[in-house]
């Protein structure tokens, strides 16, 4: 989809035009216009209780008189005073959805121009772009029968002289929704396509475009390298692991770079820990967290942000065979700590704790590590926030300011030294699991152990990077979140200034 934005008089519209009322009667500026033109019709459809305002509803007026357009689709927003962010992006959605049965080829969105005051425009903008994107993505490569994709190809945004960060914002979003698309797109592909070479050709793909630097690590380099637990986790599959190392340069030479760590496994049956069968298909979206950093790097490139940034996706499947890891066994990480491994089913960790000491050589300034990591997260946060568990209060600050900007949330849990209890092993320097009380907690508690080195935050995004039931498919997050904490981290650097 195409974005812009124009100073437009909404009366004078020949199109199609999205605008926003309320609850109870009450009107956004742009409907309380067009109302206006048109001789205050819109006032008395809602009086009669034709346009009720209620959020997720809309109702598509033709020709109305006193205006040009010719479509005028008037979205819910709910009561004036619960108004939030998030309302508007849905709003949009439930347009946008609605125009899917029209000819709309160009639509103005005059659904911005509501309270609260609070955020800001430009943010909006931004938002706006993502939702729209967000709201036509289907994923139907293996359906003979297609939906008839969306005629509407342009968003029109309605401004009277826009700050050039009003135009950036757009290109942001616009960037920021393609790395989401990715990362959906990766994640809602089928464990038997979505292999670990599959994750290492997408990354190659996205090199090529982007003009990224590539490496992918074999079997043989971690074994060199002494990747014990990575090792360990991929020993009982038949598709051989891979290590990702996609780097965006467009920092000073020597600047130290941020660092993604992503969870690639591309199907997690618990190995000989073997898991239920309900739902055990949802574990092909295992490998979310590789695909969000890959989504992330893509929007890094696209914007050309002056951040040197690398992401790694450790890739591998969690299966049971005849060489599988036992539970008992005690492999060696690179780090040189030993690992007793009492559940094969918390296999994330393995391959996470590897990376992470493989990151120390990057000399980082930061590594942020994201995981489809543990059930328990999602028993804590649901599908609202992403866990976040970090020893540094500024990272902490940062990353929660991201989420708010972006709509997507985080919620930081704690990661006391008490909880590092539950992780002795009698026979080596440490378990692999904490057993069901705080596992999100004690989860995080084992890799912190790998991160001694540098500044780090790791995200649990168990519960938020895919829905389950009938609206089942991969949400990209936190795609989202990550590009706008290396915008802000950009700022920093002068970009945008
Ligand atoms: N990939 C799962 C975590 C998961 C489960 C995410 C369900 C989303 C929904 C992870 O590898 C896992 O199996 N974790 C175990 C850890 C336990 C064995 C200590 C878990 O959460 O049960
Ligand atoms: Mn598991
Ligand atoms: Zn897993």
């Amino acid at each position: 989809m195409e974005f812009s934005i124009k100073s437009i008089r909404l009366e004078k519209e020949r199109g199609t035009i999205i605008a926003g009322v309320f609850e109870e009667g009450k009107f956004t500026a742009s409907a309380h216009l067009l109302d206006k033109a048109s001789g205050g019709h819109l006032g008395r459809l809602a009086r009669r209780g034709d346009l009720t305002g209620k959020s997720g509803s809309v109702t598509t007026l033709f020709d109305t008189p006193g205006l040009a357009c010719e479509r005028l689709l008037l979205v819910g927003l709910g009561k004036e005073k619960d108004l939030r962010p998030e309302t508007r992006g849905a709003a949009l959605a439930t347009a946008l959805r609605a125009l899917r049965t029209t000819r709309a080829r160009e639509a103005v969105c005059a659904l911005l121009d509501s309270p609260p005051e609070r955020d800001d425009p430009v943010q909006r903008l931004r938002q706006a772009a993502i939702a729209a994107q967000d709201a036509t993505y289907a994923f139907e490569e293996y359906k003979r029968e297609k939906t008839r994709p969306a005629a509407l190809k342009k968003l029109v945004f309605p401004m009277d002289d826009p700050p050039a960060a009003a135009k950036r914002a757009l290109a942001e979003g616009a960037a920021i929704a393609e790395g989401i698309a990715l990362a959906r797109d990766l994640g809602n592909q089928p464990g038997n396509v979505c292999t670990p070479d599959y994750l290492a050709r997408a990354a190659e793909r996205l090199a090529k475009t982007h003009a990224l630097r590539l490496e992918v690590l074999e079997r043989k380099d971690m074994e060199k390298l002494g990747m014990g637990a990575l090792l360990a986790v991929a020993q009982g599959s038949r598709q051989p692991p891979k290590l990702i190392v996609l780097r965006h340069k467009g920092g000073r030479s020597g600047a130290p770079p941020i660092v993604l760590v992503g969870k690639g496994i591309t199907f997690d049956s618990g190995g000989i820990s073997l898991k239920p069968a309900a739902e055990m298909d949802e574990m092909k979206y295992d490998m979310c967290g590789a695909a969000a950093v890959l989504g992330t790097t893509l929007v890094a490139a696209r914007l050309g942000l002056p951040l040197n940034l690398v992401a790694l996706a450790p890739a591998c499947e969690n299966m049971p065979d005849g060489g599988a890891t036992r539970p008992g066994d005690i492999v060696t990480s690179l780090s040189g700590q030993t690992i007793e491994i009492l559940n094969t089913d918390a296999e994330g960790r393995l391959i996470l704790c590897d990376t992470l000491a493989y990151a120390e050589r990057f000399a980082p300034e930061t590594v942020i590590d994201v995981a489809t990591l543990t059930g328990a997260c999602k028993i804590a946060l649901g599908h609202v926030a992403t866990g976040l568990f970090t020893d540094v209060d500024t990272l902490a600050r940062e990353l929660a300011a991201a989420g708010e900007a972006a709509l997507d949330k985080v919620w930081r849990l704690p990661l006391w030294e008490e909880y590092q209890e539950s992780l002795k092993s009698p026979f080596a320097d440490m378990t692999n699991t904490g057993g069901r009380p705080a596992g999100a907690v004690t989860a995080a508690c084992f890799l912190s152990r790998f991160t001694r080195k540098y500044a780090w935050a790791h995200l649990d995004i168990a519960g938020t990077a895919w829905k389950s039931g009938s609206q089942k498919g991969a949400t990209g997050r936190p795609v989202a979140l990550l590009a706008h904490f290396l915008l802000a981290r950009a700022a920093r650097e002068g970009y945008g200034a």
